[in-house]
């Protein structure tokens, strides 16, 4: 089967950074589905496990964790799908990734594909919709019956992937007040047209805008770009008793006393736990994905596509990871066919 794949860690920039490969089909065992991919999206964690470095793969490593496709065959122990059954999934980081023809992922981190979307405007969600919700409901604890409503949150980085789904769920799940912040007139928009109530700009004073807005602080916050740089502002808008989920890893120590006096929490979010641990209730996500269908099939939700890069082939995919490593792409790059 045709992927795309590297067995060099090198600059985007080189054309080997990522290849056209033929590589073995795999064969569905256990609670597998082995799906046709139609459609994938890209992630900064693509980009992230891809970075340069000295190490070399024996044979060729396959990126991508986002996909929508059809199950063309299950493992012995499969209960949720059968064959034919449109889905969309992220997989798990802990093995091969969707850039490839057919692929095979638990099917218990996989949801049925929203009926009302094409494969590729279904392929943009569910490794975002699975990081926002779990952000949003599961580690800060909001409620998604509207129990929480009217509270206010803080989205840094709302016209990214995350962002960009995460401004939605808080708005229609969780009737929450929504600030997001955007740095261009494009992005703001962009936030705007989402249903954020306000946007504010990342690269200025994060409080001072807040408190122009009328916000002494704010309930919660969700950090989807760089912690490093926004921790300080948080740790100043949280209000006393607030929570703040981050999804982005620190590079620097974190100085977590900022948040003693405020009884603060400060939780992370990392959406691939539940498959890499095999935890419990890791067919959450199953559960998660098909709630994000309902919605998006009753129109309450929108897909988050941004720009549709084309055929699924190397050279498109250098193209997509050197504009996420831009760091101002909006919504989801997406590719379909093979
Ligand atoms: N822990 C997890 O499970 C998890 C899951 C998904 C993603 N992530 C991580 O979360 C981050 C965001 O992912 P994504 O897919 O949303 O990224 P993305 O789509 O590449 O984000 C692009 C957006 O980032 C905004 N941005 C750029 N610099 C910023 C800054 N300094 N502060 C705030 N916003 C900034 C830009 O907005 P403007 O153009 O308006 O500046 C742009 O629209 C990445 O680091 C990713 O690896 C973690």
């Amino acid at each position: 089967m045709k992927a795309i794949g590297l067995t060099r860690y090198l600059p985007i920039n080189d054309p080997l950074s990522l290849v056209d490969v033929e590589i073995a089909q795999p064969v569905a065992t256990g609670r597998d589905l082995l799906v046709k991919v139609e459609a994938i999206a890209v992630n900064p964690v693509d980009t992230k496990v891809r970075a340069p470095k000295e190490k070399v793969e024996d044979a060729p490593r396959v990126l991508g964790w986002d996909a929508a496709g059809t199950v063309v065959a299950v493992g012995p122990d499969v209960t949720l799908f059968k064959v034919g059954d449109p889905v969309f999934y992220a997989g798990s980081i802990t093995r091969p990734g969707t850039n490839s023809e057919f692929h095979l992922v638990d099917e218990r981190i996989v949801g049925h594909k929203p009926a009302s979307l094409d494969f590729s405007q279904a392929a943009a969600l569910p490794l975002t919709a699975i990081t926002a919700w779990e952000a949003l409901f599961d580690r800060l604890g909001v409620s998604p019956k509207g129990e929480d409503a009217g509270r206010s949150v803080l989205i840094i980085g709302g016209a990214g992937g995350v962002g960009s789904i995460g401004i939605q769920l808080a708005k229609v799940l969780a009737g929450l007040t929504v600030i997001a912040t955007a740095s261009r007139p494009e992005s703001e928009a962009w936030c705007r047209r989402l249903g954020a109530d306000h946007t504010i700009d990342h690269r200025g004073d994060i409080p001072a805008q807040l408190r122009a807005l009328g916000f002494e602080n704010v309930d919660y916050i969700l950090c989807f770009n760089d912690t490093d740089r926004h921790f300080n502002a948080m740790a100043d808008a949280i209000a006393p008793q607030g929570k703040i989920c981050s999804i982005v890893e620190n590079a620097r120590e974190l100085p977590v006393g900022l948040l003693k006096s405020k009884s603060a929490t400060f939780v992370w979010e990392f959406m691939f736990t539940r498959a890499m641990f095999g935890t419990p209730d890791m067919i959450a996500q199953h559960r998660l994905l098909n709630e994000v269908a309902r919605l998006i099939d009753a129109g309450r939700v929108q897909t988050t596509v941004g720009e549709n890069l084309g055929t699924i082939n190397a050279a498109n995919l250098r193209r997509a990871h050197a504009l996420l490593e831009g760091g101002q792409t909006i919504g989801k790059l997406v590719l379909s066919g093979f």
